[in-house]
């Protein structure tokens, strides 16, 4: 099921997000451009208690934040990405496995089988109706 939100609600929703979310948590950000996947981090971000402007890491492919409680927060965009090797070039598994890092990962489909265990699926779509509204659909892991 999937929740029409403006701009305003998808980010009281991401703060709520981050605000709850467990450490260690990969977060997979499903979406067309421009379909709200940043704006939707930085929401989170600001749930999780990053003082640090939070920007599209579209180039660098990872942006690294310090969050609260002692927290890292690693932002990933792999829009850009060649292959699956790349991936692991970034030391993206070490990210996976270290017990005090949050993974925000926008485009998660072009990192395959590294992250098909999220501890939530966000997507992101456009809605029909509005230009400023957006469909959500969350599936948290049981
Ligand atoms: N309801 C909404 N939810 C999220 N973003 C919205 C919404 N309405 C308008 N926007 C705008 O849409 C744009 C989404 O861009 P961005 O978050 O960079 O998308 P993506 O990372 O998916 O490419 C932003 O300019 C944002 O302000
Ligand atoms: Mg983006």
């Amino acid at each position: 099921m999937s929740t029409a939100m403006t701009l305003q609600q998808m980010s009281a929703r991401g703060e709520a997000i981050g605000r709850t979310l467990p450490v260690p948590a990969l977060v997979t950000l499903s979406g067309d451009l421009g379909a709200g996947k940043t704006t939707l981090v930085q929401a989170i971000c600001r749930g999780l208690g990053v003082a640090a402007p939070v920007t599209s890491p579209t180039f660098a492919l990872v942006h690294e934040y310090e969050a609260a409680s002692a927290r890292r927060v690693v932002h990933c965009d792999f829009y850009r990405l060649e292959s699956e090797r790349e991936v692991a070039a970034l030391g993206f598994e070490d990210f996976l496995a270290d017990p005090m890092t949050v993974v925000l990962v926008e485009w998660p489909e072009r990192a395959g089988s590294l992250v098909n265990q999220p501890t939530l699926a966000l997507s992101l779509s456009h809605d029909m109706a509005s230009a400023d509204v957006r469909q959500l659909r969350e599936e948290w892991a049981r």
